[in-house]
């Protein structure tokens, strides 16, 4: 590597390119895709836990005016790949959770193929079900934990430095079922042309990644990757649960083939979306602390309980950021999972990092209190010389730094530590902090096209915009790797016409397809010089940082959290919230701003709001819908300020970029539930944070 890219057009705060399309409804997302004689779909779905589908009666849906097929699994095309649990719809009777789809209408409007699900009669053999996440149950060790980390790890003698510390903390703390609910929900039409077998399939799917999602659709169908095009260029968010092809996306595919000549459109509903395109799992961390009187750690384990379904593993890696976050000589992480009658978890903003710095994060300011140490100087005191879990040096670490600068800004040296006597007005005031932290994931794969017309530069990579901004920020990349201006640079993303890339996930964006554009732009220069002419092409692709065998790298935060309790009511508040972070370079302080301030809200969400509640009766989660499954609001947003340092590593890619799109969710619930102890003294180690859990 050469050093850092001169930043020109990075670093500007740019519109984004594709911001007026999108609020004046220009902008086309997956189920308005321009199909002519579309048919819609809508899924049935079982109304037990578990058992067996033992007849289906279509006769009255099939009746209906209007209805076209009636899909089960005993009418359903054989798939070619059934291996992913998840997505072999159709194929037997088996039914493995409470919502899994057990049969599709396919009707001439949506409002028929609705009706004409509540119509289809089904008959069960029920077995018993189980769908409580139970420490004391059956649990078993997976192999890895998500994406492919070790499961356990343990250095040294973790209860013997419990025994011989002046100070442990002890505590389990718990993390709730959360569900992603972008606005746009999950939503795909389905083409084959020709129509029947051997045809090929157009899907314009609400997906963060098309090529990932061409390949799993290729695989379930037994095609060629070149028999599929995947097509989306806007994304109504995603938060992860996008990232991977989801039932929907079969049984839409499924349905077009099974009504020749008539695309098919299906988009689940809020309710369908809490069964059907995954969760975050509830966590049991169970976290043990030892410290000297000066707050030096001797040790820091964690064992970590979550769940997954029986029919496919999901590991969330909650116990991961503990390997990395402090410096300590012995020290333990564990993953423990219970295999559930329950929909297949999935990923979620920040998995692994985001409920696995809650437990940690709350522990260190418990163990704060206990020593009379500040909380912050507490963080500072141990922060470790190079990663604790790889020995290798950190490649930026700004951790310590990010806390000065946000104790500055938030004003904490003025805070008074104790806990529940700041009464103002009937309400209980107090303060919080905690740290983020997000690894810089380089994807292996991705390629990118740079090409000259009209003069212009014309950028093609097959990656996603689910509102980060890619539209814009790889248009900014492009035009200083060329060394030209950013209006002549041409972005063209989000169809697998264009060259191969990765997911929209891990906050791996920018980072990997902006390094697939340096290349493709050094390619061009190298080819065509700064004066090119029209026609000229190059290409460029990704291979692995060789950086990342030597050195440890993260992008790394502090969250501020100001909270206000209601003597009388308990009711919680939190007026301001405040982050600095260490993220590499920013390439678009507009979009990464929003970002961040993003992640903040759905931590502060996660904190105080957000819980999906499963009846162990039925086995669903019974608040299903935006009503009952409170996310934050404007209303509950106030104060809200996300800033960054200056951060240079040239050692992470050309643009010293680490990705963004993470780390402002983490630790933000620590922050907010430090902040309502030092309020209240009531310390909730089980979140959401409730008023009930204050009184
Ligand atoms: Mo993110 S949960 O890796 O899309």
């Amino acid at each position: 590597m050469t050093g850092l890219l001169e930043p020109k057009a990075i670093g500007t705060d740019l519109r984004r390119r594709d911001g007026a399309l999108k609020v004046t409804g220009a902008a086309r997302y997956a189920y308005e895709a321009p199909v002519d004689n579309a048919a819609y779909a809508h899924p049935v779905q079982a109304t037990i836990g578990r058992g067996r589908v033992t007849s289906v009666d279509t006769a009255a849906a099939e009746a209906l005016d209007g209805v076209i097929a009636v899909l089960t699994h005993e009418n359903a095309e054989r798939l070619a790949s059934t291996e992913d649990a998840e997505l072999a719809v159709l194929q037997s009777g088996d039914v493995a959770f409470r919502g899994q789809v057990i049969a599709l209408v396919v009707a001439e409007t949506s409002e028929t193929a609705r009706h004409a699900a509540d119509l289809v009669t089904v008959h069960y053999d029920e077995q018993e079900h189980d769908c409580v996440l139970d420490p004391d149950g059956e649990l078993y060790k997976p192999d890895k934990v998500n994406p492919a980390f070790e499961t356990d790890t343990a250095v040294g003698d973790v209860a013997g430095a419990m025994a011989s510390a002046d100070v442990t903390v002890e505590q389990t703390y718990t993390t709730a079922m959360y569900h992603n609910n972008p606005l746009e929900p999950h939503a795909t039409t389905a083409l084959w042309q020709p129509a029947g077998d051997g045809g090929d399939l157009t899907l314009w799917d609400s997906t963060q990644g098309v090529h990932p999602a061409r390949s799993t659709v290729a695989e379930v169908f037994g095609l060629a990757e070149d028999q599929v095009r995947v097509v989306c260029p806007y994304v109504g968010g995603g938060f992860g649960s996008k990232g991977t092809p989801h039932a929907h996306v079969i049984l839409a595919a499924a349905a077009a083939r099974a009504v020749p000549g008539r695309p098919v459109k299906l988009a689940l509903t809020r309710p369908q979306m809490f069964a059907l395109a995954g969760y975050r799992t509830p966590t049991i961390q169970r976290m043990q602390l030892a410290a000297n009187r000066d707050g030096v750690l001797s040790a820091i384990a964690i064992d970590v309980v979550e769940q997954t379904s029986r029919i496919k593993e999901f590991a969330e890696q909650t116990g991961v950021p503990t390997r990395t976050m402090y410096r300590a000589p012995n020290r333990r992480t564990t993953h423990r999972l219970a295999a559930l009658d329950v929909p297949v978890p999935s990923w979620m903003r920040a998995p692994g990092e985001c409920p696995g710095m809650f437990g940690p994060e709350v522990a260190m300011d418990e163990l704060a209190e206990a020593l009379g140490i500040d909380p912050v100087e507490l963080r500072i005191r141990n922060e470790p010389e190079v990663d604790p879990d790889t020995g290798h040096p950190f490649s930026s670490r700004n951790l310590v730094a990010c806390l000065r600068e946000g104790a500055a800004r938030f004003g904490w040296d003025e805070r008074d530590p104790r806990p529940g006597v700041r009464l103002r007005d009937g309400w209980l005031i107090g303060t919080g902090v905690a740290s983020s932290v997000y690894p810089v994931h380089q994807m292996p794969q991705s390629t990118a096209t740079i090409r000259c017309e009209d003069g212009r530069y014309v950028v093609e990579i097959g990656a996603a915009d689910l509102g980060t901004g890619t539209w814009t920020t790889l248009a900014q990349i492009a035009a200083d790797a060329l060394a030209v201006p950013v209006a002549d640079v041409q972005v063209c993303i989000g169809d697998t016409a264009y060259p191969m890339a990765s997911v929209a996930g891990g906050s791996s964006g920018m980072i990997t397809w902006g390094s697939a554009v340096v290349e493709a732009a050094h390619a061009f220069r190298e080819k065509f010089g700064d004066d090119p002419a029209d026609g000229d092409e190059a290409e460029g692709s990704v291979s692995e940082n060789p950086m990342a065998e030597r050195y440890a790298m993260y992008a790394f935060g502090a969250q501020f959290a100001e909270a206000h309790v209601n003597a009388d009511t308990g009711e919680i508040r939190v007026p301001r919230l405040l982050g600095v972070f260490a993220a590499g370079r920013i390439v678009n302080p507009r979009t990464a701003r929003s970002q961040f301030q993003g992640g903040m809200t759905m931590g502060l969400s996660m904190a105080l709001h957000e819980t999906s509640v499963m009846d162990p009766r039925f086995g669903h989660v019974v608040n299903h819908d935006l009503a009952e499954y409170h996310v934050a609001t404007n209303a509950d947003v106030a104060d809200l300020q996300a800033h960054w340092l200056d951060e240079h590593d040239d050692k992470v890619n050309p643009m010293g970029v680490k990705g963004i799109g993470e780390i402002g969710i983490v630790g933000t619930a620590a922050a907010v539930a430090n902040a309502v102890h030092h309020a209240t003294g009531v310390r909730v180690r089980d979140l959401p944070i409730t008023l009930d859990k204050l009184l």
